[in-house]
């Protein structure tokens, strides 16, 4: 049995005191996969930014807000791990300055300069040691297969699940499992509590 790291949900990145960028995410799936692995006799540990999903008891909880929290988070948890999971939606860009007080209105048009954050599974891809995995997510709107596995190569996955933007606030997902040659290893549609299932299966039997 494997300790496998989810990441899940979306991160925050505050502009000012109240105000902050974000990625549309509900955790569902990072949700789903943490229940599978743990149906599975896994010991799960998830790192989640901010979401309303309830995560399995029997899960470790750590939660984050920023991606560079998540960043610290899920390097210091994968250390301990077989496996990582990144179903987490990282905010990409992040204020190149945070604001101490909360921005006030000018009736003017507002610049903000973003810089990109940390990416979390290219991290843990770097960090991998011998016997360690990582599998990705992709989500695209064009050229599904080849763009899923141009980001695995990049960010040094094993594996990437490729999915579209239906996934996004929905019960439902459509997913292809690539391998770094650009296999389908599988094909899944259903709910995402059943495409978990399915997924945590054929990534086990692959990684062994
Ligand atoms: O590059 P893109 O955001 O499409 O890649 C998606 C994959 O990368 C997902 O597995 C997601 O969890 C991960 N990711 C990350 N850190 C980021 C952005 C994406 O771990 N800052």
């Amino acid at each position: 049995m494997a300790r496998i790291l989810i990441t899940s949900g979306p991160t925050r990145q505050y502009l000012d005191p109240v105000r902050y960028l974000t990625n549309a995410s509900s955790g569902r799936m990072g949700a789903a996969l943490a229940s599978a692995a743990i149906n599975e006799g896994h010991e799960v540990v998830i790192v989640s930014g901010p979401v309303s999903v309830e995560y399995p008891l029997r899960a470790k909880l750590i939660n984050v807000v920023t991606t560079d929290e998540m960043l610290e988070a899920a390097t210091e948890t994968f250390a301990k791990c077989d496996g990582a999971i990144g179903a987490a939606a990282p905010c990409d860009y992040m204020p190149r300055f945070i604001q101490k007080q909360k921005i006030a209105k000018t009736g003017e048009p507002l610049q903000l300069e973003l810089v990109e954050t940390p990416d979390i599974v290219a991290t843990l891809g770097q960090q991998k040691r011998r016997g360690q995995w990582v599998v990705g997510f992709a989500l695209e709107t064009q050229d599904r297969r080849f763009r899923a596995t141009v980001k695995l190569e990049k960010k040094l996955c094993d594996l990437i699940v490729s999915n579209g933007p239906q996934a996004i606030d929905s019960d439902q997902n459509d997913v292809e499992l690539l391998d770094g040659a650009g296999n389908v290893i599988a094909a899944i549609h259903g709910n995402k509590e059943i495409v978990a299932r399915k997924l945590l299966k054929k990534i086990t039997k692959f990684i062994q």
